[in-house]
């Protein structure tokens, strides 16, 4: 008898409704997995085998055939035991009728016939939710993740036995429900704020411009400067993430496995500062069964590059077309899985190998040693950072002075409002903040007068900037212009920008 399960895929965070259809006939006893099943789906015939067994039920000694289809979606993990299982059982009449249709199941089985939590639950429940699925079936691991999507009933389940129980109307299992207001009283909840940063007024300013644009920056001062202290305060400054920005960013963290209990959704903006030594494969996402790396993880906040020049060349070539296309595609034999990557990247240097060029006279550093260090980053990516900010040490009467600074909170809701004017103006062009104009965008919304234009090819000219920064200069003016609430870009607007291309002045 032939019986069909529905059940889901994952490519990427995209979910795909899969058939499992399991036919349990006379013959030989024997069974096969066929529909491009990968390793870990093979090893399912064994678990399910025995975890039905220890569940209490008799395993069908007849010759059973198991098609995941469509075959042309490669299948990975271990999330098709519980269809199979319950496919196998539904076969042979072990159960009773039951809304199949409209049920989506996943889950790994234990030996024990114990149910196990499986990645990427809360990518499957938003698929099914999509699809119009009534209910779906997860391990209780998954409960709290899953519990978040509203508008399909998530049934959590402990055991393949508990689960066949409540099949055959024995059981009762209520939805999961999910207090959504209790985990938003975390957003914008940071353990970092602004305020402690002192003085550095200048260093702020640029940041805030760095945020109300979705620029990309790097910050360049002597060890101790507080680059890294200021970094890790750039997304509590980021507008708050929207309740969809929110699961788009716990997707992606899901199918790392990086959601538990204390985080079952992220609500914040995540800040990801990979270390210098990172694996490519961690930064930009792959391996066998292709993972999100950090620069994935960062989808929606920070990617934070401390000490940049130590990263390797190599590792940052990998980071151009991330940067560009704010996705990446990992291609495997036959299939390609992708991610977004739609982050904010923030890098830190010091001026030279010691840390110390242009503060008095400690720096014993060779111009050539200077110029190489540069080198290290100067292709790959401070092309692609709109503003550069200098850090220098702050006086030590701003440790002492008791005026008080000014609070994430503030600074945040400025950003907000700037962001709020970008998205209005291009709400029909397909971007939502200054720093994705195109060349062509830039034509249409960043004009500027006769004036302005002579101030900026001066400074374009003896400075011996690439058309690049030009078209930079003119972007991070677009935003300092939107801070102000001004359509039009001022010659202020143009020389505040000037200044954010220091490392191109200095070197
Ligand atoms: N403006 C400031 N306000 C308050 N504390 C500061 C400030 N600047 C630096 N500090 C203090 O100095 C410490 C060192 O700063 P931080 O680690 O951010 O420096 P850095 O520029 O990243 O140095 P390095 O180049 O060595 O990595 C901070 O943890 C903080 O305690
Ligand atoms: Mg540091
Ligand atoms: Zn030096």
């Amino acid at each position: 008898m032939l019986s069909i399960i529905k059940s889901i895929a994952l490519n990427g965070i995209e979910g795909f409704i899969i058939d499992v259809q399991v036919d349990v006939s006379g013959g030989i006893p024997c069974w096969e997995i066929v529909g491009l099943p990968d390793v870990s789906v093979k090893e399912a015939k064994e678990r399910v085998k025995t975890a039905i067994k220890n569940s209490g039920f008799e395993f069908p000694s007849r010759k059973i055939v198991i098609n995941l289809a469509p075959a042309t979606i490669r299948k990975g993990g271990s999330n098709f035991d519980i269809p199979i299982a319950i496919a196998v059982l539904k076969a042979c009449g072990k159960i009773m009728s039951f809304e199949y249709e409209s049920t989506l199941f996943i889950g790994e089985l234990g030996l024990d016939g114990a149910v196990n939590g499986v990645i990427g639950a809360l990518p499957m429940c938003i698929e099914a939710k999509k699809r119009g699925f009534k209910r779906i079936i997860i391990p209780s691991q998954n409960e709290l993740e899953a519990g978040i999507v509203e508008g399909i009933d998530v049934i959590a389940v402990k055991s393949l036995s508990q689960l066949i129980g409540f099949l055959n109307n024995q059981v009762t299992i209520f939805p999961s429900k999910f207090d959504l207001e209790d985990v938003l009283k975390c957003r914008n909840l940071y353990n970092v704020d602004f305020s402690e940063v002192k003085g550095q007024k200048n260093v702020k300013r640029a940041i805030e411009v760095a945020a109300s644009g979705g620029h990309n920056c790097i910050l360049i001062g002597s060890p101790g400067s507080g680059k890294t202290m200021i970094a890790k305060r750039i997304p509590t400054i980021l507008p708050s993430l929207t309740f969809d920005e929110s699961l788009e960013v716990t997707k992606i963290h899901s199918i790392a496995g990086n959601i538990n209990e204390n985080m079952p959704i992220l609500v914040n903006r995540p800040f990801i500062a990979p270390h210098h030594t990172i694996s490519q494969v961690s930064l930009v996402g792959g391996g066998a069964n292709p993972k999100p790396g950090d620069i994935s993880l960062a989808n929606y906040g920070v990617l934070f590059l401390d000490e940049l020049p130590e990263f390797d060349r190599n590792k940052l070539e990998t980071l151009r077309g991330p940067l560009e296309d704010r996705k990446i595609s990992i291609s495997r034999l036959n299939y390609t899985v992708t991610y977004p990557c739609n982050f904010m990247l923030v890098a830190s240097m010091n001026p030279c190998p010691c840390g110390y060029y242009g503060y008095g006279d400690k720096c014993k550093c060779s111009n050539n040693a200077i110029r190489r260090y540069l080198s290290k980053v100067s292709g790959p990516i401070l092309d692609r950072i709109d503003i550069q900010v200098e850090v220098s040490g702050v006086d030590f009467e701003c440790f002492t002075s008791d005026e008080i600074e000014e609070s994430s909170y503030k600074i945040r809701k400025r950003v907000e409002k700037a962001r709020a004017i970008q998205i209005e103006r291009y709400k029909n062009e397909g971007i939502f903040s200054n720093s994705e104009l195109t060349d062509r965008l830039i034509e249409k919304y960043c004009i500027i007068d006769g004036k302005c234009q002579k101030i900026l090819e001066l400074f374009v000219k003896k400075k011996g900037l690439s058309g690049r920064a030009y078209k930079r200069i003119l972007k991070v003016a677009r935003t300092i212009a939107d801070m102000d609430c001004s359509e039009e870009i001022q010659e202020k607007h143009i020389l505040e920008a000037m200044q954010y291309r220091n490392l191109d002045n200095k070197y």
